[in-house]
């Protein structure tokens, strides 16, 4: 008997990397504007803690692999509301965060040499989840003049035999890309051709845009592609909920079922605490949701003002999540530029994280003084560049 390869070795996140020596500096007494992590600088909302504190004083023990059924029952009451969505309770399973949500699918659907379309830039995660899961992440270039959206003909044209999924992450990270429902309606008419092709829709930013535009959900936009489609979405960026660790995805039984089993053999469940957190935030008040919409767009409008001065950088305007993402205006090393930055007191993640050289990211997930307090050292490093 022969020993199966092991599966592709991960140099871990790009982002948190960046963010750790972020860390280290500033603990070395540096003083480092960090716009590195995508990551909400608000508290959860006061109910959130309120109903966990309470839960806290009570005997938890494991809960179902899938989520307490408060949660399951909420996660679906919320994406009825928000984006006009039936699914049933053997239609849904929570894990620790979408991020888990998303790896145990791969992990639960691809055999080796599976392919998995991913429109780049991406959110760094997805291709090491795919190598890891045996797979082949096959990466197709969505560049700003795109509008960083995935376009169909370029879609058709990376559809082979051995596709599994399409991935697609709309408001995007890096890029705050969002799509139109004609343009969601046009990749769904390209996917209809490839009945074997599973869709994953990332739509854990859903809830931050700047736009009155109602949400395009490949789910409600073709409900005929309906079980084929893993819709992912989650409590960390809208609620301020990251370190809660929960997310969900909604799909077909038989895939959720599957989802669910590497859940069970993995860590059983995310933290009951988190749980009984996370239905507190769906089932509490929701103003919070436009009330943050409203700060990111007056920090986004901030940190824009700035930027666009600075002649060495292209900027497109984000459209939802809270991330601008500039590119080098005559090209270069953003690698570099990462670490040149970060000597000038500014950290940020290099596009090439994101499969897209040339570009840098930012994160508005900050207050307003201290984002264009960055942008300004940005502005000041890149003088004279362009
Ligand atoms: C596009 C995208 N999907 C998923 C996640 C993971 O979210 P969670 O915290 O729910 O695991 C992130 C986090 O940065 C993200 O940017």
């Amino acid at each position: 008997m022969t020993a199966s390869a092991p599966p592709a070795a991960s140099a871990g996140s790009p982002i948190l990397a960046m963010a750790r020596r972020a860390a280290a500096l500033k603990a070395a007494g540096r003083d480092i504007v960090d716009l590195t992590l995508g990551e909400p600088d608000f508290a959860p909302p006061i109910h959130v803690a309120e109903a966990a504190m309470a839960a806290a004083a009570r005997p938890l023990g494991y809960t179902p692999s899938n989520g307490i059924p408060a949660l399951r029952a909420a996660a679906r009451a919320a994406i009825a509301r928000d984006r006009g969505l039936a699914y049933g309770d053997d239609e849904v399973s929570v894990g620790c965060g979408a991020k888990q949500v998303i790896f145990n699918a791969f992990l639960a659907t691809l055999t080796p040499g599976d392919e998995v379309v991913v429109p780049t830039p991406y959110w760094a995660s997805y291709p090491d989840m795919v190598r890891i899961s045996g797979g082949v992440p096959v990466l197709i270039p969505c560049p700003a003049e795109d509008g960083f959206r995935l376009r169909p003909e370029a879609l058709r044209a990376a559809i082979t035999p051995r596709t599994r999924w399409v991935v697609l992450n709309a408001p995007g990270n890096p890029s705050g890309a969002l799509y139109s429902p004609q343009e969601i309606a046009a990749l769904a008419d390209v996917l209809r051709a490839a009945p074997d092709c599973l869709i994953m829709s990332d739509e854990i930013y859903a809830h931050i845009r700047y736009t009155d535009a109602p949400y395009a959900s490949i789910a409600a936009v073709a409900p005929d592609l309906r079980d084929r489609i893993l819709l992912v979405d989650g409590v960390s960026k809208a609620y301020a909920m990251t370190g809660w660790r929960v997310g969900w995805g909604f799909g077909p039984s038989g895939l959720i079922s599957r989802i669910t089993a590497v859940q069970s053999q993995n860590c059983t469940q995310t933290a009951a605490l988190s749980q009984i957190g996370a239905v507190a935030a769906l089932e509490g008040p929701q103003a919070v949701l436009a009330e943050r919409n409203a700060i990111y767009r007056t920090r986004r409008d901030a940190g824009l003002a700035v930027l666009s001065t600075i002649p060495a950088l292209d900027v497109p305007v984000p459209e939802g999540a809270f991330y601008f993402f500039p590119r080098l205006a005559k090209g270069g090393d953003d690698v570099a530029l990462a670490d040149a930055l970060l000597d000038a007191g500014v950290a940020t993640v290099p596009g090439s994280a994101f499969g897209a050289p040339g570009h840098i990211r930012l994160s508005f997930a900050t207050d307003a003084a201290t984002l264009v307090e960055g942008c300004r050292r940005i502005g000041a490093a890149l003088e004279g560049r362009a």
